[in-house]
């Protein structure tokens, strides 16, 4: 974890938030790699369960950040989005009591809040219910710590509402715009909806793992009731597909395990839910979860009637965080060379599959002749996505010390313009994970891929 942090940093993929006053614990600002890479991640998703499941009858939605307080009350999140927290005597300094729990015993129950205060009260019976930031000090019993935000609207800040914990309770509020003018909606139909949410998290850990304001990409699945296993099982598939495929996120399988959630763990919407998870190196954590939260939104809400008439309607909800994958991808690409760390991204997913560069910065000519091969390709790529993954590369420095800085952001392939290119119009490509060069022509080339198939020859 700590190489993925100082690389993030080092390299502009991700800084500590507001880190000029000191820092702000649980939020974190993406740099310029930080942002292609976390696009990628959220335009695959897209394509993957919005753009490629419109056939099945997915939509798309864009909802607000803040939504009526009536919303929350609603929803439940008022009365039941809370983490258990324990207050150190001696520091004051707040723990996830549950989490804490799992790192001293593991094999304790503390899926529900009784469960956490009956464990936490026989920890405490042992002496070893103590603060992990003091010096052993006794720890508080468990207390319920609501996660929404608050905040207020208008000039006398008169109306309280909350920042979205999930982008979820968007869709349901506007299932009526979406649904109504079109009769009597047949099942199954989908609303896919990515952006940002806010929690505040009790005890932000591991990097990007738990912040305090996150990017989420959920699709709500509404099926007739008699297929929720079907289309769960389905959603699930879907998910390991998105997180294991070199043609998505690229993790590997042997570090991706899916978890059923116990009764005691659910959330207060849910009546089933699995989760995948990630062999993190601080271990497993949840990547994301694919819960079946029946008809208790809409029922929430009052809109089961108005959309769906009488038919008996299950929600199926796969859910990920960007930020959260993201870690996942880093840490899992992440390879050492002799010299030098090296990311081994999946093709779409790196922030540059292509970066041109000259082989030595002092002949004129050389330098010339690279800015010419990057504008000839650059207008002759079809593709706006292909034009934003090349990358002319001017820097000082010599040509390994390049190759090196590509391999550690990922760069799937370095293109060279030297002497040779002067005369003939052929580079050399140099391959991230074989290191292997190989020398092309690049005119007739239309498209990354073309470049990777000429290399390939
Ligand atoms: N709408 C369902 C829902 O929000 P969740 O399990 O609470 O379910 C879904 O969250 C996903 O959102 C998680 O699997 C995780 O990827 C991401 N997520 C949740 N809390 C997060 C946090 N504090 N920081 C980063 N990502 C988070």
């Amino acid at each position: 974890m700590d190489k993925v942090m100082a690389l993030c940093k080092r390299r502009g993929f991700i800084f500590p938030g507001s880190e000029l006053y000191g820092g702000l614990n649980g939020t974190f600002d993406y740099g310029p790699l930080g942002v292609a890479l976390k696009r990628n991640i959220m335009e695959a998703w897209w394509s993957l369960f919005h753009t490629k499941k419109r056939q099945l009858g997915v939509v798309a939605l864009d909802s607000g950040v803040l939504m009526a307080r009536r919303v929350w009350e609603k929803s439940g999140h008022l009365a039941n989005f809370a983490d258990p927290m324990s207050d150190c005597v001696k520091c004051k300094k707040r723990t996830r009591a549950d989490h804490l729990i799992e790192r001293l015993d593991n094999t304790i129950a503390c899926g529900t809040f009784e469960q956490t205060v009956q464990a936490a009260a026989a920890l405490q019976a042992q002496g070893r219910w103590q603060c992990p930031y003091c010096d052993h000090s006794p720890l508080g019993a468990p207390r319920l710590f609501n996660l929404l935000f608050p905040t207020k609207l208008g000039p006398l800040s008169s109306e309280e509402t909350f920042f979205r914990p999930e982008t979820a309770q968007g869709v349901y509020v506007n299932m009526p715009n979406l649904f109504s003018a079109r009769g009597a909606v047949k099942l199954p139909v989908g609303v896919a909806q990515m952006g940002k949410a806010f929690r505040n998290e009790i005890n932000p850990s591991h990097f990007v793992f738990r912040t305090r304001e996150f990017e989420q990409m959920e699709l709500q699945w509404f099926c007739e009731k008699q297929d929720e296993d079907k289309w769960h099982a389905f959603w699930v598939e879907e998910c390991l597909k998105f997180v294991c495929s070199p043609e998505f996120c690229n993790l590997d399988p042997t570090k991706v395990r899916v978890r059923h959630h116990a009764k005691a763990d659910l959330a207060h919407y849910a009546s089933a839910c699995a989760d995948l998870e990630y062999c993190f190196p601080f271990g497993w954590g949840e990547l994301c979860g694919v819960a079946n939260r029946g008809d208790w939104d809409l029922k929430a809400h009052n809109v089961l009637h108005a959309v769906f008439k009488d038919q008996q309607v299950s929600c199926i909800e796969p859910s990920m965080g960007a930020s959260r994958l993201m870690l996942a991808m880093l840490c899992d690409a992440m390879g050492q060379e002799e010299d030098h760390l090296v990311l081994r991204l999946g093709k779409n997913m790196c922030p540059t599959q292509l970066a041109i560069m000259p082989v030595v910065n002092n002949k004129p000519e050389v330098l010339a002749k690279t800015a010419q091969v990057y504008d000839s390709l650059a207008q002759a790529l079809i593709s706006p996505r292909d034009l934003e993954h090349l990358e002319l590369d001017l820097s000082s420095g010599s040509i390994g010390k390049k190759y090196a800085k590509h391999d550690e952001i990922g760069t799937l392939m370095c293109m060279t313009v030297d002497s040779d290119t002067c005369i003939d119009g052929s580079v050399s490509v140099r391959k991230r994970d074989s290191g292997e060069r190989v020398r092309i022509r690049v005119d007739g080339v239309r498209s990354l891929d073309d470049v990777m198939i000429a290399a390939a020859r």
